[in-house]
């Protein structure tokens, strides 16, 4: 490695992965931190001028439109930000010889399994995010020599909006001294995974692509938590953890199942991902979701 310090192109900085990874990345070289009001990913000739200016040894670009059942609505900002963008961003990072750092879903595996999806499994998206988010993930393998994709599950953070904070909410508010009912789809199964386990991993395989400088670990890979459980199981260690913490009310749980529950986008009923390539090739262990979400849990409690 020489004496020059690594420059890392970071979007979608202001994102629950993003804004992690913009302070994990700090002592790894100099981060350019892009939201979307100082970067357009939708603008294309915006986005391959301002890599161009940058001149980044790595882009990871963490930017995306995450909003699963609205983009079965809204397509075309969907398709530009997930499929367009990260093609864009893709030719820009083979034109310097740079790095490209992507990140992709469970949301592109459908249907069942009897075990957890191995990266080339076939995928087969469900929902219009699915398939937007595997056309960019071809496009960036396809375009760029050097990449690494990660296909991540259940994102949560203690900021933004995320399901973990949304339960935190329902737990929190009052009904009047009765008993409150949150009913919760129990039949989709998936890992939780915190934004801040995703950019310390990432960290770790970056260093490790550019240490190694061997565009043959360019691939896809599974980053997400160890175990498994439903979103009603999530919700249960939730409000099981934080009861006491925050002096929630009386709650009752009902697992519900996924018919039950109006939502603009049908979702995989097994998003569980294998992450031993993750591990067997940078050494990255899978947290498992329930300590990650203590974690997660203590840090938003501390915040109060
Ligand atoms: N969230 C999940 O549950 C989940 C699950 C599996 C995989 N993933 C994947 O993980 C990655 C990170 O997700 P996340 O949850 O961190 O996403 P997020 O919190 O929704 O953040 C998305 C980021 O994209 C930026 N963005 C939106 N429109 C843009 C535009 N036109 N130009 C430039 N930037 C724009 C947003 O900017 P602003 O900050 O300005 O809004 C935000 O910083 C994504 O690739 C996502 O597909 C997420």
């Amino acid at each position: 490695m020489n004496d020059r310090p690594m420059r890392i192109m970071l979007t979608g900085s202001g994102g629950q992965v993003g804004w992690e990874l913009n302070r994990v990345l700090l002592p790894y070289g100099i981060v350019g931190g892009y939201g979307a009001s100082g970067l357009d990913l939708l603008d294309g000739p915006a986005t391959r001028e301002a890599v161009r200016r940058f001149r980044p040894d790595v882009i990871i670009n963490a930017a995306a439109y995450t909003a699963v059942d609205k983009a079965e609505t809204e397509r075309i900002v969907c398709r530009g930000l997930n499929a367009v963008a990260p093609g864009i961003l893709a030719e820009e990072a083979e034109r310097l010889g740079a790095w490209l750092i992507h990140y992709s879903t469970d949301y592109v595996y459908g249907g069942k399994n009897d075990r957890p999806w191995l990266e080339d499994d076939e995928p087969n998206p469900v929902n219009y995010y699915g398939e937007s988010k595997l056309e960019g993930d071809i496009a960036v393998s396809e375009r760029a020599s050097k990449h690494l994709v990660f296909r991540t599950s259940w994102v949560y953070s203690s900021r933004r909006s995320n399901f973990l904070l949304t339960m935190l909410r329902l737990f929190a508010s009052s009904e009047g001294g009765r008993k409150k009912a949150v009913r919760v789809v129990d039949d989709q199964i998936g890992a939780p995974t915190w934004a801040r386990f995703i950019a310390q991993a990432t960290a770790i395989a970056v260093k490790s692509a550019i240490e190694t400088a061997d565009a043959g670990i360019s691939g896809v890979y599974h980053l997400a938590s160890g175990g498994f459980v439903s979103w009603c199981g999530f919700a249960r260690e939730i409000l099981e953890y934080s009861r006491a913490r925050m002096g929630l009310g009386d709650v009752e749980l009902i697992p519900i199942s996924s018919k039950d529950y109006a939502s603009g986008a049908a979702r995989p009923a097994w998003s569980v991902l294998s992450t031993e390539k993750t591990r067997g090739t940078f050494g990255v262990h899978a947290i498992h979701w329930q300590e990650a979400a203590r974690l997660c849990i203590d840090e938003i409690m501390e915040r109060r």
